[in-house]
């Protein structure tokens, strides 16, 4: 597929889609969502895509945000449109995808941009970067997701004053609250991500897939995570690649997992 907002290529196991449009600082316009959607929804199906990298072009961001230029004249209803097919079709979308999604935050994440980030499994992020939820500068409040998992990844106090007074952090603040896992230089950031993605990529996807569900279900209403997490240990007896996981241990050798 032919995309004019991102970049995506695949290499040994990981596909990397980089999002580009660095003279609006990657900020994420409808069009760039969609093709984001089609190319993340392609790599999911792609047996040979372990794992997925998310990241900006340039050296100054990820992402800086929704595109405000596209939502400056909306009325309510739009409003909660943009809010709800953004939810869809990408940060729900990513959150529950089962393939692992890593975000190297390499540059500004604000809004929308450290909403993307959060979506993911987990974040690098390099020392230039800054994040934060701007929105209320506008007029507005975090719309994609923010307002949730900000709390959930740093704690309701520390997420409310963010917000709130629409501040942005450093990387170094961001890996102390343990919004990002790992800050490294801009040079080492992908290469990082990769070390990363090898060593999950090493493992059972479809255990990898299971223990994300079984993750996840503890930030779903109505849900029981214990309940998710039984029936999903449950299912992976049914695996090749348990049969595999076991055998190998047993006879002393590395696993060669077929991810069935
Ligand atoms: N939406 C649309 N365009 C954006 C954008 C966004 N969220 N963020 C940056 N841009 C555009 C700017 O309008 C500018 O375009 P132009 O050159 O055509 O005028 C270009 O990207 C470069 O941004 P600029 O503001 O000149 O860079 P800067 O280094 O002075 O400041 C930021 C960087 C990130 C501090 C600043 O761009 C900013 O505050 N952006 C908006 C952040 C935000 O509120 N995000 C939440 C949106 S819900």
């Amino acid at each position: 597929m032919q995309y004019n907002n991102i970049i995506s290529d695949f290499s040994d196991g990981i596909t990397t889609i980089t999002i580009n449009r660095p003279t609006k600082l990657n900020a994420l316009n409808k069009a760039t969502i969609f093709e984001l959607h089609a190319a993340l929804k392609m790599a999911e199906s792609d047996f040979d895509t372990k794992v997925i990298i998310l990241t900006g072009s340039g050296e100054k961001a990820f992402v800086a945000g929704a595109d405000i230029s596209e939502f400056a004249h909306f009325d309510e209803e739009l409003g909660r449109l943009l809010s709800k097919e953004g939810h869809d079709l990408l940060f729900d979308f990513v959150e529950n995808l089962t393939t692992p999604v890593i975000a190297a935050v390499n540059g500004f994440a604000l809004g929308g941009g450290l909403e993307l980030a959060m979506s993911a499994h987990f974040r690098l992020a390099s020392s230039n970067a800054r994040m934060g939820l701007p929105e209320v500068s506008l007029g507005l409040i975090p719309g994609y997701g923010g307002t949730q998992r900000l709390a959930q990844l740093i704690g309701k106090g520390r997420a409310l004053e963010l917000i709130m007074t629409a501040s942005m952090i450093d990387a170094e603040k961001a890996l102390e609250y343990g919004l990002v896992n790992y800050v490294v230089s801009q040079e080492e950031l992908v290469p990082k991500c990769i070390e990363l993605a090898h060593k999950i990529k090493s493992n059972s996807s479809l255990a990898i897939s299971a223990a994300i569900k079984a993750v996840n279900a503890n930030y779903r209403d109505g849900v029981n995570g214990f309940d998710v997490e039984i029936s999903e240990f449950g299912t992976c007896f049914g695996t090749e690649d348990f049969k595999e996981g076991t055998t190998a241990f047993l006879e002393k050798r590395n696993s060669k997992f077929p991810g069935k």
